[in-house]
């Protein structure tokens, strides 16, 4: 049964290689996808198909590409195989586009993502060309259902001069109700304050607008989502997953947080999913989630009843949890909200609501700061994402990285970052599987000694310790935060010799 009842819209039906004519070289494109959820999947398929036809031909046809953030090998990658990427904004976590990116051919902005709708809407990105959205449904109204994610779709439809809507069929019908849709944002000087004091509340409406005569293509679809298997919890995430959860019930017992904890945000990734098992096995009870993705980890928290609800933007799941998901989809209405990253990542709702911030890292230094983003200081891995928005504005903050990579030859805990994404005055509680170092309210040389002694791995700490004894010993540069400028690069240039990099 066609899920296209806007007769207006109904028009517009068309097939994927005909959608794409409406895309040009040059265009900046906005498209739906977040965490392999809700993406197009068949227009960027044709898209590189008119790509590799132009490029054979020796024209030029690339396009800047806006997402909510990460695709799948279905679009960021066939695009990128296509060589059809100019400038790609604001996250990125494919490989073939990584690789383009880190060659220098992609211009990669990676931007916060709460950034990346107003600083659309502020006019710093540019005109905005298209739009290809995946939506579940059109209805008679013309009113959208969104689908596994929102992201900027609201942004996108909104900026773009022309849109293609894919309907997916793969989609929950049920999915109608999931959403809350916030369109009272308005600019600098006229903002007013977000009217959202619980992280459960509504503000906005379940559904996404379109002005219909901009609507140039609608193309319906029947693929899933990219749905990434998670590996089961290794020893490191395990212990990683304990400290954390002992840490969480020793904040309540010293009285600073309530027996429920605060709203938990959970990044994304392995280490990030394992903690939430961790969560799961806790005592904890009835807590809350206001987050951007919902990996299996938070449908676990749901179905054992330890999460009462979330908010987030995105789904982020498992073949196994979107079973789980569809199976059960009319108990988790009401107990899942997704809305716009605008709103999901927005700091003045992650401060007020207090939330509990939980994001993997690459590595940390000795002063707290952590750099989540690049290998040895230059190789990009996926991007910032929405790990800023929610650190800086936590109630209380932690960053999670197994103390070693690529078996032991390199140390996550370093001197001093190859990239900062994290300043030292962001940075609450770093954690390893070797224990935790609770860094508030510590000076940088008190905080240096508590990294190493809680964070760092057994054959690295004589390393740091002789590294921050030197430091401390040089005159005269020893002074607020000791350094020794030239053998803290060095220390990275130790592990590129290992040939890891
Ligand atoms: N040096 C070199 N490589 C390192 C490293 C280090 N210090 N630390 C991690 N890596 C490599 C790992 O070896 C692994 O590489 P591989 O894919 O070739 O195996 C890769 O980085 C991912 O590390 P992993 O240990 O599997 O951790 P993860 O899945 O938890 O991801 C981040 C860690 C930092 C990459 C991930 O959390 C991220 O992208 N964060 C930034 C965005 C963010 O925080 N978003 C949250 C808001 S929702």
């Amino acid at each position: 049964m066609t899920r296209v009842l806007s007769p207006q819209l109904q028009q517009r039906i068309t097939t994927p290689e005909r959608a794409a004519t409406f895309v040009r070289h040059g265009d900046n494109v906005g498209m739906s996808g977040f965490t392999g959820a809700g993406y197009p999947k068949a227009l960027p398929a044709a898209l590189a198909s008119r790509m590799q036809a132009a490029h054979g031909r020796g024209e030029d046809f690339r396009i800047g590409l806006w997402t909510g953030a990460s695709t799948a090998p279905d679009a960021d990658g066939v695009l990128a195989e296509a060589h059809g990427i100019s400038t790609r904004l604001p996250y990125n976590s494919d490989p073939t586009l990584r690789a383009l990116i880190n060659s220098g051919e992609v211009d990669y902005v990676d931007a916060h993502l709460s950034h990346s709708a107003q600083h659309m809407w502020f006019g710093f990105y540019g005109n905005l060309d298209v739009a290809v959205v995946e939506v579940t449904a059109i209805l008679a109204d013309g009113l959208l259902v969104p689908s596994s994610s929102v992201g900027n779709n609201k942004t996108w439809l909104d900026q773009a001069d022309r849109i293609i809507l894919e309907v997916n069929h793969w989609q929950p019908r049920e999915l109608e109700g999931f959403h809350d849709v916030y369109y009272g944002t308005a600019l600098p000087p006229h903002r007013r304050p977000l009217a959202l004091t619980e992280p459960m509340q509504r503000i906005g409406e379940p559904y996404l607008r379109v002005d219909p005569s901009k609507v140039v293509a609608v193309v319906e679809t029947d693929a899933p989502d990219r749905n990434s298997p998670f590996s089961e919890p290794d020893d490191a995430s395990r212990a990683i997953a304990e400290h954390l959860v002992d840490f969480l019930r020793h904040e309540v017992a010293a009285g600073r947080m309530p027996a429920e904890l605060l709203p938990l945000q959970s990044g994304v990734g392995n280490v990030a999913n394992a903690v939430l098992a961790g969560l799961d096995a806790s005592d904890f009870t009835d807590l809350v989630a206001y987050t951007e993705v919902l990996q299996d980890g938070m449908l676990d928290l749901l179905d054992s009843g330890t999460l009462r609800a979330a908010s987030a933007t995105s789904f982020g799941l498992s073949d196994a949890g979107v079973r789980r998901f569809m199976d059960g989809i009319d108990a988790y209405k009401g107990r899942i909200l997704l809305r716009s990253e605008e709103i999901s990542n927005h700091p003045e709702l992650v401060r007020r609501l207090g939330i509990i911030a939980m994001n993997g890292m690459i590595e940390a230094d000795l002063y707290g700061n952590v750099n989540s983003t690049h290998v040895m200081g230059s190789a990009i891995m996926n991007g910032i994402g929405g790990s800023g928005d929610f650190a800086r504005n936590a109630f209380l903050n932690f960053f999670l990285s197994p103390s070693t990579a690529k078996h032991g030859a390199i140390s996550a805990i370093v001197p001093m970052v190859s990239h900062v994404d994290h300043t030292e005055h962001d940075v609450h509680v770093v954690v390893t599987d070797q224990g935790l170092a609770d860094l508030r309210g510590l000076a940088p040389r008190k905080r240096a000694r508590r990294i190493i002694e809680h964070c760092a791995h057994p054959d690295f700490r004589d390393g740091l310790t002789d590294y921050l004894e030197r430091a401390e010993a040089s005159r005269p540069t020893a002074r607020h935060t000791p350094h020794l400028l030239g053998e803290a690069l060095s220390w990275h240039q130790r592990f590129l010799d290992t040939g890891h990099m």
